[in-house]
C-alpha cells in the first residue's frame, strides 16, 4: 500500500557498507528517476553512480551529515553508503530557471527512494556539499552542476517518526538506544480551508 511505503520510506544515515547495490538495481532506481514529472519535460538531470570503494572513501569526506546532531560526525567507518548518486544538472538541456530542474529533481529523487525503500534499500538526500569540490574530485566537465548527492545502502539504524510536539521542535533526534526520531507537523496544522483566512 502506497501509505504505508511513504510512511516507511524515510531518511537513513548508517548502512551496511560492506554489502554492495547490484548494478542492475542501481540502473533500475535510476530509470524510476528518468520516469518522474519534469518542467516542460527538460529532463536536464543526469546521474553518476559512485559504487568504487576507493572513490567512495574520497568522496565521503565531501558531505555534511545531520546538521541538528552536531556532536555526530556522520557514519562511521563500515556504516557509510555502499553508492552514491550525484544527481547533475545538464545546462545544455536546461530550458527554464535553475529552480525548475530542483522541482524535477524532488520528483526524481522521491520516485527512487521509494523504489529503493521496496528493495529494502534506504538513503539520504545530501544538500549539503560543495559543487565545485564534487566536480575536481569526480572531473565532472563544466556544462553540469552538481545539485544532490543520494547516498544509497543497506540500512543499519532504525528510524521512527513522531509527531511535533507543542514546543514545535522540527529537529530529528537520536535516543540512547541510537534510534533515530524524526518529528513530523500533525496533519491538522497544516489544513487550510478558507475559514483560516476569514476576516473577523
Ligand atoms: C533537499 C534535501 C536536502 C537534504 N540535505 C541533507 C544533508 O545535506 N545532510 C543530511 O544529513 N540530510 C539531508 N537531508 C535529509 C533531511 O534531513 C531529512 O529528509 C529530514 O530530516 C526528514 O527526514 P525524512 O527524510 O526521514 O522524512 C536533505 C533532505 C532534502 C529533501
Amino acid at each position: 500500500m502506497i501509505d504505508n511505503l511513504v510512511r516507511r520510506t524515510r531518511t537513513v544515515r548508517r548502512f551496511e557498507e560492506d554489502k554492495p547495490i547490484r548494478q542492475e538495481l542501481l540502473n533500475q532506481l535510476i530509470d524510476l528517476a528518468r520516469l518522474g514529472g519534469s518542467a516542460r519535460n527538460a529532463q536536464s538531470l543526469k546521474y553518476l553512480v559512485i559504487t568504487e570503494r576507493e572513490v567512495r572513501e574520497r568522496f565521503f569526506p565531501l558531505l555534511a551529515w545531520a546538521g541538528y546532531l552536531p556532536h555526530w560526525p556522520g557514519p562511521e567507518a563500515g556504516e557509510r553508503p555502499s553508492a552514491y548518486v550525484v544527481c547533475l544538472l545538464d545546462s545544455t538541456l536546461q530550458k527554464g530557471p535553475e529552480t525548475e530542474a530542483h522541482f524535477d529533481l524532488g520528483i526524481a529523487s522521491q520516485n527512487l527512494l521509494l523504489g529503493a525503500a521496496v528493495e529494502g534499500v534506504f538513503g539520504c538526500r545530501i544538500g549539503a556539499f560543495s559543487a565545485d569540490k564534487v566536480q575536481r574530485l569526480l572531473n565532472v566537465p563544466e556544462r553540469y552542476k552538481a545539485i544532490l548527492v543520494i547516498a544509497l545502502g543497506y540500512p543499519a539504524e532504525k528510524v521512527v517518526l513522531e509527531e511535533v510536539g507543542e514546543d514545535g521542535d522540527i529537529r530529528y533526534w537520536h535516543d540512547e538506544q541510537g534510534v533515530h526520531h524524526v518529528p513530523k507537523r500533525k496533519l491538522a496544522d497544516l489544513l487550510l480551508g478558507p475559514s483560516d483566512f476569514a476576516e473577523n
